[in-house]
């Protein structure tokens, strides 16, 4: 698998890939004869808050570091962010947005003025990390920025001149004020949303209210020499569908955006993100599969206001949530990272691309140290997530044309429970290569996966899995590589498409050419 193989180092997997004595069946038809979304990239998106060891520490390590950085920007986070092509990075919140001015992240560092993060630990920030940087840190990635606005605790002057300072390139206070703190040229800024969650943290409003609010704030956030805004507005809490309907119907044609958020917990007998049993993995997976429901629901409403399909959805923050690692800052939100979690963010990248028809961004909270993190950093160190490596055998869906797909699999029963085994997503990119993402989630069965491809034909299939001995596996600071992708071999193509057996507790992602 090229792509793949290029990233990742492939070890051939033990015999456990071939083994299907007692396997499950899935069978899996892929239209490749039909096609017509395409799974956005910025479905792969990241968000990062200012929240415990996120920026501070995580992205951000100061000029005087002797970690290795770019300016002030640490190097190694960068590199493996890149390796991921993180398409856009939503900054500087969450809850935070509602608390910050961003006038006090300018000028120089010294003499910036410090706050508390009331919301995250109470720490004092101390706005070392602005909007200079932000946008530096983007530069550095080669990713979109987005920025989220206050609406909570600030003005409609500030934010008008937060877009002014960094969009303008004629004569005004606030470009001259940029040119001031070192920066001539504006830069380039698409996504901007108006408050965040401003039902709870960003000021506990009611959706009539906000709707009226959003409708005045996106007024002054205005297009600026040749920049184009794509505006977004703060979307529901979960199943919350009255926000959404209420804040579509009162300011829809205001925005092109709007922003659900939905956490799916932790397990059900113990909160740990890496001591937990199959209760907690069944539970965890079956809260994670509900994104698809509350998706549903929420396209029916949008399909009814806005049949042209002008808004789209921008989940901005979803992701697991587990007790932060023992002896941590409880506001700080500092959480391992399993194979769950990893089972967890695949089962939700191929929901999302099956609704890329409406879904056109998303972005798992949060990017390092806090909540489902990519990367992890103790000093110097960092460390890759098992969600990480999903992120990175993703990359072949990244602006693919997402193909329809019907899969039919033997159940993963526990129990009383029971959920589809299987779960997938095939999409083709512009080299006309078949990608497809499966994720066998039974943690005891193995599932063999016979697909037929209308529409074209299979030739050679490769591929890469990420699995591990435990459920509860996981990367450290001493044993790094616990968790990572190898080559998969247990796949082979057909006359009419190709099969796969997938073993237990695996996501694994297929190129078919
Ligand atoms: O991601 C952590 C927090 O979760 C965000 O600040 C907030 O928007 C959400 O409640």
């Amino acid at each position: 698998m090229k792509t793949i193989a290029a990233l990742v180092a492939c070890v051939a997997l033990p015999a456990v890939c071939l083994a299907a004595e007692g396997a499950g069946k899935a069978a899996l038809v892929i239209r490749a004869d039909q096609g017509a979304e395409t799974i956005s990239r910025h479905i792969y998106g990241h968000f990062a808050e200012h929240l415990g060891s996120c920026i501070y520490g995580g992205l951000w390590v100061g000029e005087d570091s002797s970690i290795p950085h770019t300016r002030g920007i640490r190097n190694d986070v960068v590199d493996a962010l890149r390796a991921i092509k993180i398409p856009v990075l939503r900054w500087p919140g969450g809850c935070f947005a509602d608390e910050y001015h961003w006038k006090d992240g300018i000028g120089p560092r010294e003499r910036r003025p410090a706050m508390i993060n009331t919301h995250w630990g109470g720490v004092v920030e101390n706005n070392h990390f602005g909007t200079h940087e932000f946008l530096d840190l983007c530069e550095q990635l080669g990713c979109e920025p987005y920025i989220c606005g206050n609406v909570g605790s600030g003005s409609v002057e500030e934010m008008a001149d937060w877009v002014e300072y960094i969009t303008f390139d004629g004569k005004s206070p606030m470009a001259d004020l940029r040119r001031a703190n070192g920066r001539e040229q504006p830069w380039k800024l698409k996504y901007f949303g108006v408050g965040n969650e401003n039902w709870g943290c960003g000021g506990s409003m009611r959706p009539e209210y906000y709707a009226d609010l959003y409708r005045r704030f996106q007024t002054y956030v205005r297009n600026f020499s040749g920049n184009r805004i794509f505006k977004i507005a703060c979307g529901p809490n979960g199943g919350d569908h009255r926000w959404l309907e209420v804040v579509v119907r009162e300011a829809g044609r205001m925005m092109q955006g709007i922003a659900p958020h939905y956490y799916c917990g932790s397990g059900k007998a113990s909160r740990s993100a890496t001591v937990f049993t199959e209760v907690d993995w069944f539970e965890q997976l079956v809260r994670a599969r509900r994104i698809e429901e509350l998706l549903a629901r929420q396209e029916e409403i949008l399909d009814s206001l806005d049949p042209q399909r002008r808004i789209a959805i921008i989940f901005d923050e979803w992701g697991a949530w587990h007790q932060v690692e023992p002896g941590t800052n409880p506001g700080f939100l500092y959480q391992q990272n399993s194979l769950r979690d990893a089972m967890v963010a695949g089962l939700t990248l191929n929901i999302f691309n099956s609704h890329a028809r409406r879904v056109k961004m998303a972005n798992i909270a949060q990017t390092v140290n806090v909540l489902q993190a990519m990367v992890l950093t103790k000093g110097e160190q960092m460390l890759l997530t098992p969600t990480y490596y999903v992120y990175l055998l993703y990359t072949v869906h990244h602006d693919a044309t997402l193909l329809p797909a019907t899969l039919a699999s033997d159940a993963y029963r526990f129990e009383n429970g029971s959920l589809p085994a299987v779960h997938a997503s095939a999409s083709r990119d512009r080299e006309g290569t078949i990608h497809v993402s499966l994720c066998n989630i039974d943690p005891a069965r193995a599932i063999e996966v016979e697909a037929a491809i209308e529409g074209a034909k299979a030739s050679a299939v490769s591929g890469a899995i990420l699995t591990a001995a435990e459920i509860t596996a996981h990367n450290t600071f001493e044993k790094p590589d616990t968790v990572k992708p190898a080559d998969f071999q247990a796949c082979a193509a057909t006359a009419t498409g190709f099969t796969a057996t997938l073993p237990p507790k695996s996501i694994v992602v297929l190129q078919i050419k």
